[in-house]
């Protein structure tokens, strides 16, 4: 395994963890790229209350599903719910995908903002089916070599269009780490961390270059890694 496992007994230890990070991250300020989906919430809900102050932070978001910023099902939303609105210090920038522009004009405005940019530290989720951010199984945003962000199809649900990060902008990232909880997503967690990398699990393929990389999932979630 070439990520740093840190393997916790339940899915409020593992918010518990996450959230550490962020506040780690938050504190020393730069680029944060943020996750959707439904497992960090509570990491969110948990760093606003441990590290308020996000005035050194710039917060992006790892993929965001084409919806109005309002949309239930969108990650701006969630993480503005989440995190933003109970800050006391804002960030220094939030950079969200307007995914209402649809698809392929967000990802390219969006590309353009994060020409220039270095995150230093990024939030990902694991899919069931090996999916992070919005690069799921074979899919052609697996290919893009150029691209820090493109438009993408859905996999799972919610099926509408998606905007995700590439590759190789999540690969120049300083710190990466996956938050993976719950038994249903152990196979795709072994996958992930303990096999060869392959375009069928898209998380696999992701881990920075020249940084570090790291899990943190609950017992459920790990039951399937190699001791
Ligand atoms: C999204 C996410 C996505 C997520 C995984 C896991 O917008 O869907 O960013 O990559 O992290 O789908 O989601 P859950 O935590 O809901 O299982």
């Amino acid at each position: 395994v070439d990520v740093e496992l840190v393997v916790v007994g339940g899915p409020e230890d593992a918010a518990g963890a996450a959230a550490g990070l962020l506040a780690g991250a938050a504190r020393a300020g730069g680029h944060l790229a943020l996750a959707g989906g439904s497992t960090p919430r509570r990491a969110y809900q948990l760093v606003a209350r441990s590290e308020p102050d996000w005035s050194r932070a710039h917060v992006w978001w790892g993929d965001e599903r084409c919806v109005q910023p309002g949309d239930e099902r969108s990650n701006f939303r969630l993480v503005r719910e989440a995190l933003l609105d109970k800050l006391e210090q804002a960030p220094a920038g939030v950079h969200r995908i307007r995914g209402e522009l649809g698809a392929e004009s967000a990802a390219a405005e969006y590309d353009r903002a994060l020409a220039g940019v270095t995150l230093d530290f990024v939030l990902l989720g694991i899919g069931p089916d090996g999916h992070t951010a919005s690069l799921f199984p074979n899919s052609p945003a697996l290919d893009e070599r150029d691209r820090l962000a493109v438009a993408a199809k859905p996999g799972l649900a919610p099926f509408v269009d998606r905007v995700t990060m590439t590759i190789p902008e999540l690969a120049a990232a300083r710190q990466l780490v996956f938050l993976a909880v719950g038994d249903d997503k152990a196979e795709a967690a072994a996958r992930t961390l303990a096999s060869e990398p392959d375009p069928a699990t898209p998380a696999s393929l992701v881990r920075s270059a020249n940084g570090r990389t790291a899990a943190i999932l609950d017992r459920a979630a790990a039951a399937l890694l190699p001791r």
